[in-house]
């Protein structure tokens, strides 16, 4: 059994790690939850039993852990990850600190393997996660070529500051923490601009999508839109395929794929919504049709929990696959 290790346990993403620690039954030896200076000494009860969460240093990353599951954010997870790692522990990061370096694994368990060739392994960008597993059985059946994103991202994906400036908002305050208000608005701008145009966010599918999938000319462009939902990500999928193909055959590849569920009857108003989505672990597809402007491509409507799928459970799915498979550092 395994010594585990969750960083930035009072977070939003950490808090849902340990619901899914539950929920997928990964069995463990000892569990330390550490999180900042600002939150030591905090109680959480988990499986019954209270856990004192500890301030993390780097005498306590020099203990030796199994697995430590990391979500505190890019600037904790480079200076702490190599120090677990030398340790002698797989870290599954969830921050972007390390998801573009060649030897570090950047895994969705239903698309892709580790390698570990380092004992870190990085859990993707949170709409890039959802888009990749439609993606990979459209890829299997019919070769891709080509995707453009356009995503309707929820607060809850820049942690309790992105709610706050949401729920404050309602109030008629100002944001705290982004540049205009999120309530009765939408902000075409997630992360920093790049010189390119493109922000970080968009930069990340991008990349994120061609690493994952293992098609490094893949032609990817991606908008990302954050819009006042509390939870949920909503991703539009605009996707050209190699072998010519038709509505039906891309909805009977998606009844068939495990962990998406298609939702599409649109007579009924029934397809994939951000409501609906939240608290489930799978990915939801639906309002699939033929882009007429380009040929052999279609529009796919995709939402899933940014907190779970988008990163929580993804995190931990990581988890069950290297203990499922037994696989180990090289
Ligand atoms: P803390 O509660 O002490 O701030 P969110 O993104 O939802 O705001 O969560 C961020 C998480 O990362 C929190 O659990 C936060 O702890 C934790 N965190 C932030 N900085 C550090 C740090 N230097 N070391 C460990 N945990 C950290």
């Amino acid at each position: 059994m395994s010594k585990i290790a969750v960083v930035g346990a009072t977070g939003l993403v950490g808090e849902n790690m340990l619901k899914m620690l539950e929920k997928q039954n990964i069995p463990f030896e000892s569990l330390v939850l550490f999180s900042s200076e600002k939150s030591a000494g905090k109680e959480i009860t988990f499986q019954g039993k209270t856990y004192i969460v500890e301030a993390l240093t780097e005498e306590k990353a020099r203990a030796h852990f199994d697995y430590v599951l990391m979500s505190a954010g890019g600037q904790t997870s480079l200076k702490y990850s190599p120090i677990f790692e030398s340790a002698g522990a797989i870290v599954i990061d969830n921050s972007s600190a390390f998801r573009m370096f060649e030897d570090i694994d950047l895994i969705v368990p239903e698309v892709n393997e580790p390698k570990l060739k380092r004992g870190i392994i990085a859990n993707p960008n949170c709409s890039t996660i959802q888009s990749v597993v439609p993606l990979k059985y459209l890829n299997d059946q019919f070769g891709i070529t080509r995707v453009n994103y356009t995503t309707y991202q929820a607060v809850s994906g820049s942690g309790v500051k992105g709610k706050q400036d949401l729920l404050n908002g309602e109030k008629g305050l100002p944001p705290q923490n982004y540049p205009h208000p999120i309530y009765n608005n939408v902000l075409p701008h997630i992360d920093d601009f790049l010189e390119n145009g493109y922000t970080k966010e968009e930069q990340k599918m991008i990349d994120e999508t061609r690493k994952i999938l293992n098609l490094p000319d893949l032609k990817v462009s991606a908008t990302c839109v954050r819009v006042p939902v509390l939870d949920s990500h909503s991703v539009l999928i605009n996707v050209t395929l190699d072998k010519p193909t038709t509505v039906e055959e891309i909805k009977r590849v998606f009844e068939s794929a495990e962990h998406v569920v298609l939702i599409d009857n649109p007579s009924n108003n029934e397809y994939p919504l951000a409501i609906n989505s939240t608290g489930k672990d799978e990915v939801f597809v639906g309002r699939i049709r033929q882009d007429d402007s380009l040929d052999n491509t279609f529009y796919i409507w995709c939402t899933a929990d940014n907190l779970l799928k988008g990163a929580a459970l993804n995190a931990v799915q990581i988890l069950k696959q290297l203990l499922d498979k037994g696989l180990k550092r090289q």
